[in-house]
């Protein structure tokens, strides 16, 4: 299933990751594609923010990841965009952020698409055409991906 979004301004974005984040549970893996500046951190700090975090939200650009419990639940934010080549996925040990307990949201999945496994849902921001604003295509690939597109349209188109 694919949906198509107009993402008109930033609060736009952030609405999308609170539609997607009730629909979220244990053992996903959700990838953020598109440009520098795209949105990617701006969806993903949402939908933390709507599962109960509260602290601050970094960017993990440096850290490669970042990790929030919620309960019994691990999210790990994980950003590749600095990986050059996917044969650092070993030595990085991300590969032990992705179990049946957490939810994975990896910005720059390019970087090691042959080191991921496939995600439940494939979000590619890019740049309108026209005016400042950003598109949006979900990708759902699971029947879990697919309630998180159910979501993401429920809430993103009534207000059309
Ligand atoms: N729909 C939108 N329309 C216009 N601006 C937006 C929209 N969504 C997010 N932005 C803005 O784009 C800027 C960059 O956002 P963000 O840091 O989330 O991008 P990113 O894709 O994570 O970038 P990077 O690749 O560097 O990690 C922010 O200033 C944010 O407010
Ligand atoms: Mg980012």
């Amino acid at each position: 299933m694919v949906l198509d979004l107009a993402l008109g301004d930033p609060e736009a974005t952030a609405r999308c990751g609170r539609a997607l984040a009730p629909a979220i549970d244990a053992g996903m893996v959700i990838t953020l594609a598109g440009p520098l500046g795209s949105g990617k951190t701006t969806l993903v700090r949402a939908l933390l923010r709507a599962r109960g975090v509260t602290g601050a939200i970094k960017s993990p650009t440096y850290a490669l990841v970042e990790h929030y419990p919620v309960s019994s639940l691990y999210f790990y934010h994980i950003d590749l965009y600095r990986f050059t080549r996917s044969s650092e996925w070993e030595t990085s040990g991300l590969g032990e952020c992705f179990r049946d307990d957490s939810v994975c949201l990896v910005e720059w999945p390019e970087r090691a698409l042959d080191r991921l496994p496939t995600p439940d849902v494939e979000l590619v921001l890019s740049y309108a055409e026209e005016g400042a604003g950003r598109r949006l295509r979900l990708v759902a690939n699971t029947s879990r991906g697919e309630r998180c597109e159910r979501a993401a349209r429920a809430a993103m188109t009534q207000r059309a």
